[in-house]
């Protein structure tokens, strides 16, 4: 077993790490106050390769591992997880996705742009009515020969103004239940197609979460991603090492709260003496400390697993139901160290307890990720 780094991974990890110091964190509030995307910033973390890390320099991208993808990740989300959001879905669903099961011209028209960070990708699995219970699309997308007629309702979808591209799931053949699923590429522009209302939300404010509206929108045959019926499975197995991008943004939200909470402790005194030379408070940080290491190393053992060729269902659906769980219990603490001053902006742990939330619902709630995790025990 080793436990160490390649200089290539601890690059690729200190490059992150300066970037979400140097040029993230300046405008992080303000942007988390007036709800602004980080346009700009997205584009400099396209320029810089993070948008399709780990896409094969064939088509244009960094042809980097999951490990330094999560060790970026992490980094990232330390500042600001409205960025790492948007670079997840880029990364782990719509790069992978389209990587992994597109065709030769889907990779060059759709990946390759993609994966130089010069377009922006979502990817559309929710609905109103079909959230957690996935395989109850009601988006159904009709067969007419050379195209397919897509008409339904998508929410909460991240990137959903900004995005060019699309990953839509819908359901072509209702009576075939899960199997008559199919996964198609979507251009923004196409007739029919409208981005709906911005949601206004507690947390990762700055990421644009839309409602996206289809209505009589014909989708080229060759947009369909893999055979026929491969849509939910393609969903599935994207979202597996969605997970695992997810996992890495709640370590990096609560390694970024405790970051900021051992400077805070240090600096702070009360009653004479910094405030972690209290054992209550020195006591919060070893727990925090403890969590967020444990966190790590199952963020980074499935990252490990997916880049020897091992199955990372479990490990990931693990990795995040833990790691989202360390964001929310640390970021709180965090809070509490920080005292009055931690129920303001200025000092970001606010800020950084309102995202963490976020990473125990999306990808899979906490509920769903214990029911991959169950099964996946239980059949073995
Ligand atoms: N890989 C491959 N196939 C899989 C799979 C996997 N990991 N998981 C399930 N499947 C297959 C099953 O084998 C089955 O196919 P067969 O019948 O042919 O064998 C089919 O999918 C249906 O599986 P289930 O019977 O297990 O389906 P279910 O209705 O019980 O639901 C579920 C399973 C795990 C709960 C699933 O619905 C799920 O993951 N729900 C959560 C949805 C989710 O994560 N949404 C995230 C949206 S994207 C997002 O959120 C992005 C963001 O925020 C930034
Ligand atoms: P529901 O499925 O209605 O769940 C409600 C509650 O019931 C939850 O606590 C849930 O865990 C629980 N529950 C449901 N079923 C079960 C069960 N069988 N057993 C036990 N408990 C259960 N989706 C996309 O497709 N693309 C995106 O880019 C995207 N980005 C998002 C960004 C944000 C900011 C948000 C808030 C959501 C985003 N989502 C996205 C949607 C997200 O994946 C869903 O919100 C999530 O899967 C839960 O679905 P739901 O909201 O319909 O909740």
């Amino acid at each position: 077993m080793n436990f160490e780094l390649t200089e290539e991974q601890i690059a690729v990890r200190d490059a992150a790490r300066d970037f979400a110091q140097n040029v993230l964190k300046e405008g992080v509030i303000e942007r988390d106050n007036e709800q602004r995307f980080p346009k700009e910033e997205i584009k400099q973390l396209g320029e810089l390769g993070f948008l399709g890390m780990m896409v094969d320099p064939k088509y244009g991208g960094g042809g980097m591992d999951t490990i330094s993808y999560a060790l970026a990740m992490e980094e990232i989300s330390k500042v600001d997880a409205s960025v790492s959001v948007c670079m997840s879905v880029n990364n782990s669903l719509v790069c992978w996705g389209l990587e992994t099961y597109g065709t030769e011209e889907q990779k060059q028209k759709y990946l390759v742009p993609l994966a130089k960070g010069e377009k922006i990708g979502a990817f559309c699995l929710s609905e109103p009515e079909a959230g957690s219970d996935a395989t109850s699309q009601k988006t159904t997308a009709i067969d007419k020969g050379d195209h397919y007629l897509l008409n339904g309702t998508k929410n909460w979808i991240t990137n959903g103004s900004t995005a060019s591209t699309y990953l839509v799931i819908a359901q072509t053949d209702v009576e075939k239940g899960h199997r008559g699923i199919n996964a198609f590429i979507v251009e923004k522009g196409m007739e029919g197609f409208e981005i709906g209302a911005k949601e206004d939300k507690l947390g990762i404010r700055g990421s644009d979460t839309h409602t996206l509206l289809f209505t009589d929108v014909k989708v080229p045959k060759e947009n369909r991603i893999g055979e026929d019926g491969f849509g939910f499975k393609f969903a599935m197995k994207t979202l597996s090492g969605g997970r695992i991008g997810i996992a890495a943004q709640a370590l990096g939200i609560a390694s970024g709260a405790m970051d900021l909470a051992v400077a805070y402790s240090k600096e702070r005194k009360a009653f004479g003496k910094e405030i972690n030379k209290h054992q209550a408070i020195a006591f919060k940080i070893a727990d925090m400390a403890t969590a967020v290491e444990t966190a790590r190393l199952m963020v980074l053992k499935s990252a490990w697993e997916k880049d020897n060729g091992l199955n990372y269902d479990q490990s990931g659906a693990m990795a995040k139901l833990y790691a989202s769980s360390v964001a929310m219990a640390q970021t709180v603490e965090a809070v509490q160290i920080h005292g009055g001053y931690g129920f303001v902006k200025e000092y970001h742990v606010e800020r950084l307890m309102r995202d963490a939330k976020i990473t125990q619902i999306y990808e899979g709630t906490s509920e769903i990720q214990k029911i991959v995790i169950s099964r996946s025990v239980l059949d073995a």
